[in-house]
């Protein structure tokens, strides 16, 4: 949902700003744009579309300024164009802000402002916060921003700046994530860390009602009253390496083939210790997870395993649902919040208000210093490195490692069970090694209006995870859905034209599921079998077949979900999509 990026320093600030603002590219693009101070006054520069059309209006400009801000816009408050884009700026053209988030009252500001004769260019929210800072401008941005800030409602970060005091940018955290970024003789503000590290891994991740204040040599925290804050400043272990495309085609299918590394990283996490808890699982009396999107499908996985091994009662909500149902919590509930990123607004406010309750919250993110770790009582952290494509794959699996290591943690037989994890990095390379195969496969689906997914037990969330990415970045209509459901209702879809994925490893419900594809033949519908290598009997039935090397039942996720990822790269791919970016989507849903 937007993201922006600041800098101060000795370099030209255009091209930090324009490298930081490719990283953050994911977060939203209808629009682009960026601020400088540029021989005493604020020149701006916008353009509708992704950064590459900025970069192109950009071409040629001799652009010196050594501080600036800028913009990747995911449009909330009037539509895509280059008036909404921003940089926003104030009457004077001499105070810019780029803005994350949504200013609720802004309505309600507006109105106010225009009654003082102030003139507005844009229909964004984003504008007020100009005006008001202007306003209350007497010669000091910190003091300015400072008045600001009670006046706005709604969640927000932001960064502004001002052609006279041209050596500082303050910025300002709350509800949408803001990282400042410590480097020598310059400082950094972004949406988050991928933006920022090329330039330094030295990170301090501000919390929600903190304002700083950058400038080359210094970094200074406050709070909404002004109280000076100290804040430690985090090493991040990310390289930059790990944010860029290494001879892949897009971030999506590098992130894709990382999933052994990843998953092995995060079962290492065993071994080091990094997933004790300080209590007892199975003292709470239920325990609740909470997620939205893939981190729900994930979610959903651990529900299966936590009930089988634990043996406590365990439900998975999406955190969307979560916050406006009065579900019942206590201090005998364990929630667990589940987010790659840790900045989505659902998953927060959800743990929040579970945990004002009484409950005890533990987060599981990807993102270290992220809102959702600092605001849970425990994290667990996935090890996955940064993930750029906008379509979650290598942090989902990864999230499946620690709910599954959680899941047996209690068990009798949990070295056994975790010997049997730590084998699946190897069986992942095997999947990974059928690519071009199910690529073969993809284009001859691709021209397919509709899909539908199948799987039963725990390969339903892969089923719904499977059909979440064909409809992400592919834009065909897909379904997921429990095989054993598929007779109330979807079964009347059935017919020569819609293809159907059906999940079938050899597990409890295998049988059950070979019935249901015979409803499906039946129906003279298209089955596309994915189960284990060598099953006569689906290849049989089968229209077409994918294999994958046979494993224990409770782990056949880890590997079923990797051609389905493949299979929806693939198509979009095919028909020329945007892949790392599918149109109207965010990487980070920082709104309601
Ligand atoms: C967005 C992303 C999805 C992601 C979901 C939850 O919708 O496009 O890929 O699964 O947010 O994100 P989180 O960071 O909370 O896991």
């Amino acid at each position: 949902m937007c993201g922006i990026i600041g800098y101060v320093g000795k370099n030209p600030a255009v091209l930090v700003l324009l490298e930081g603002l490719e990283r953050l590219e994911y977060r939203g693009y209808d629009s682009a744009g960026v601020a400088l101070v540029e021989n005493g006054h604020i020149f701006v520069e916008k353009k509708v579309g992704k950064i590459r059309e900025l970069i192109r209006s950009l071409w040629g400009k001799p652009l010196k300024a050594t501080i600036g801000i800028g913009h990747t816009r995911w449009a909330t408050h009037g539509e895509p164009c280059e008036i909404n884009a921003h940089p926003h700026t104030d009457m004077s053209g001499e105070i810019a802000v780029v803005h994350n988030g949504i200013i609720e009252n802004y309505r309600e500001l507006k109105e106010k402002l225009q009654a003082k004769g102030i003139e507005f260019k844009s229909q964004t929210d984003t504008e007020v916060i100009a005006h008001l800072i202007s306003l209350y401008y007497e010669g000091d941005l910190l003091e300015a921003v400072m008045k600001t800030v009670p006046q706005l409602r709604g969640s927000y970060a932001f960064c502004v700046m001002t052609s006279r005091e041209p050596h500082r940018i303050v910025g300002v955290r709350y509800g949408n994530p803001l990282v400042v970024g410590i480097g020598e003789d310059e400082n950094f503000l972004a949406s988050d860390i991928p933006a920022i590290l090329p330039f330094t891994r030295h990170i301090i991740p501000l919390s929600d009602g903190e304002i700083v204040d950058l400038r080359i040599d210094s970094v200074d925290i406050y709070d909404t009253e002004g109280n000076r804050i100290v804040k430690d400043v985090i090493s991040v272990p990310w390289d930059i390496i790990s944010a860029e495309k290494g001879g892949f085609k897009h971030f999506m299918l590098k992130e894709i083939f990382e999933q052994p590394k990843a998953v092995g990283d995060t079962i290492k996490g065993y071994i080091s210790r990094d997933y004790l808890l300080p209590f007892d699982l199975k003292s709470f009396r239920r325990i609740l997870i909470l997620a939205c999107g893939t981190s729900y499908h994930a979610g959903l996985l651990g529900s299966y395993w936590m009930g089988k091994y634990l043996q406590i009662p365990v439900e998975v909500m999406y955190a969307s649902e979560f916050r406006y149902a009065d579900v019942p919590i206590s201090d005998k509930d364990l929630v667990i919040a589940i987010s790659q990123s840790g900045e989505t607004a659902d998953t927060r406010y959800s743990a929040l208000s579970a945990k004002e309750r009484g409950a005890t919250v533990i987060s599981l993110v990807n993102v270290m210093g992220s809102a959702l770790d600092r605001e849970s009582d425990y994290t667990l952290y996935t090890h996955a490195g940064p993930e750029i494509g906008v379509a979650a794959t290598k942090t989902f699996t990864s999230q499946l490692a620690v709910l599954y290591g959680l899941a047996v943690s209690h068990s009798p037989k949990k070295d056994q069970l975790m010997e049997r994890l730590s084998a699946l990095p190897h069986l992942m390379e095997e999947v990974l090694g059928e690519a071009e195969l199910i690529k073969k496969l993809a284009l001859k689906y691709a021209n397919k209006k509709n899909m539908l997914y199948l799987g039963r037990y725990l390969s339903y969330p892969i089923a719904l995870e499977g059909a979440l990415k064909l409809k992400e970045i592919s834009y065909i209509h897909a379904e997921g859905y429990p095989a054993g459901e598929m007779k109330h209702g979807p079964i009347a879809l059935i017919d020569e034209s819609m293809p159907v994925m059906v999940i079938a490893p050899k597990d409890r419900v295998y049988e059950k599921v070979l019935s249901n594809i015979e409803e499906i033949l039946t129906r003279r519908g298209t089955v596309i079998g994915l189960g284990f290598k060598e099953d006569k009997t689906l290849i049989g039935m089968s229209k077409d077949f994918i294999g994958m090397p046979e494993i224990f039942e409770d782990l056949s996720p880890f590997l079923s979900i990797i051609p389905l990822q493949l299979f929806a790269y693939y198509i979009a791919d095919h028909l020329g999509l945007d892949v790392d970016q599918p149109r109207n989507l965010a990487k980070t849903v920082t709104v309601e």
